[in-house]
């Protein structure tokens, strides 16, 4: 099992050489997913006690299984947040994968790191942070809004040592889901203040709400406030500028929840519309969105590094090892997590291949590839726009048509392999949503989509 011997050559070889295929598939099939009794007459389970031949394994996996799992590279999947990486990056995410790589600390992979952390600087100079700003990569934008507002909570126990309030996060009620569920783990509440007529929030919506309500707020003590720069389910950059200044002015900690929208920070076409992301105590951007990486690499930044390893690094005595002589950072430092593997590698060979321009000019298009379908979309009679497209993401009402209606068209063009859309709900309406991170999605296939729709 551990030797490289003919076996493990002749694997090799088979996985290579499908892997190129992967690759080179052009047009990238969506593929849809299988039933239960699917997989239990087609891919029963291999595990026994004693093995089975590669081939075997492996064409299981390449006939039943591949085709089971939606390409989220796919220019046809639009649905969630889709993941679009270029081939650099998924060709280098194997030399990670095989290279045994572990990404705890300086001290044993300090050459990953020190990569890793170039990409981290670029993304921070992109949001305009200082110099001693730094984080890490972590899984996804969960982690990094859990291992921000931890930090944020350290912070504010710091200064507030005698109160008995519970805790509490404000943001808007457009905020992604996983705030909540950080509240969750955290054992602290979330203030979900509701944004106003364009889905975002200010801090005008915040003191109106806060007002509004003064004996249920008082009970808490608020430690920070989470700006959503790009919102998952409309694409709406909140106001940070006077979020920031609110922040400020309480003196809680502000956090930027950019796991979609950083990206948007390459175009200088809406960059105005990040105004104060540049005060941000924490923030975090999802490369495997719409940066361009494989999954899974989030970066988590804090303005104040060490603010995060006070609270992050883990202490042990077989640990203890890694903080002597410390020269460079240790990634485990910054987030919730131990092991991890060096995740912001792919993006750092892609971006030093194809170099920054190729990631403006990839953003934009997707940009307006929005602006595209919008303006498509208020050509017809039979659809309506939500609201104008602020980033990549476009939400609008097919005429007449119910949640059901929508449920049986989306599964209809998965089945034509036409795209990959699913319906939201904006409030109590029911509407389509596309998120477009892929250059590749054209406007063919948006018109074949809309036209679909009639
Ligand atoms: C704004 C925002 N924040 C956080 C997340 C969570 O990121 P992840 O799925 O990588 O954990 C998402 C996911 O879509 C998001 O859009």
């Amino acid at each position: 099992m551990h030797k490289f011997d003919d076996e493990a050559s002749r694997i090799l070889l088979n996985v290579v050489s499908h892997t190129i295929e992967r690759l080179s598939m052009d047009p990238i099939a969506l593929d849809y997913p299988k039933s239960v009794d699917f997989f239990k007459k087609n891919a029963p389970s291999l595990i026994n006690e004693e093995g089975n031949s590669i081939e075997a394994v492996f064409d299981q996996y390449k006939n039943t299984i591949e085709e089971s799992i939606i390409s989220v590279d796919s220019p046809r999947m639009l649905a969630f947040i889709p993941s679009a990486p270029t081939k650099a990056s998924m060709i280098f995410d194997l030399v990670v994968s095989a290279g045994s790589l572990c990404g705890v600390s300086w001290q044993e992979a300090s050459g990953a790191v020190w990569l890793e952390n170039q990409v981290i600087r670029w993304i921070a100079d992109l949001v305009g942070l200082p110099r001693d700003a730094g984080g890490c990569f972590v899984a996804g934008g969960t982690n990094g809004n859990l291992s921000s507002l931890v930090v944020a909570r350290e912070q504010y126990r710091k200064k507030q040592t005698d109160s008995t309030k519970r805790l509490a996060i404000l943001c808007s009620d457009q905020a992604h889901s996983s705030v909540k569920s950080t509240a969750k783990v955290m054992d602290c509440e979330v203030i979900a203040v509701p944004s106003n007529e364009h889905y975002r929030l200010t801090a005008e919506s915040i003191v109106k709400e806060l007002d509004a309500h003064p004996g249920k707020y008082q009970a808490y003590d608020i430690f920070a406030v989470v700006a959503t720069a790009g919102t998952t389910n409309l694409g709406v950059i909140d106001d940070i500028e006077s979020i920031a200044n609110y922040a400020n002015k309480n003196n809680i900690w502000l956090h930027v929840d950019a796991a979609y929208g950083g990206a948007g920070l390459l175009s200088d076409k809406v960059r105005e519309l990040y105004r104060g992301i540049e005060r941000a105590d924490s923030f975090i951007v999802d490369p495997h969105k719409w940066l361009f990486a494989p999954l899974d690499c989030a970066a988590v930044i804090y303005r104040n590094k060490h603010l995060a390893s006070e609270v992050h690094a883990q202490k042990a005595g077989y640990l203890d090892i890694l903080h002597e002589d410390e020269e460079g950072d240790n990634p485990s430092d910054y987030a919730f997590h131990l092991s991890r593997r060096a995740r912001g590698l792919p993006l750092w060979f892609s971006l030093s291949v194809y170099g920054i321009d190729a990631y403006r000019q990839a953003v934009q298009q997707s940009l307006d590839m929005a602006y595209y379908a919008a303006t498509q979309i208020n050509k017809t009679s039979y659809l309506s726009l939500l609201i104008d497209p602020t980033l990549s993401v476009v939400v609008f009402e097919r005429i007449g048509w119910d949640w059901q209606d929508y449920k049986n068209w989306s599964t209809d063009q998965l089945r034509k392999q036409v795209c990959f859309v699913v319906p939201s709900m904006v409030g109590d309406k029911p509407v389509l949503r596309f998120a477009f991170t892929n250059p590749r999605t054209s406007n063919d296939i948006v018109d074949e989509i809309l036209l679909s729709l009639k």
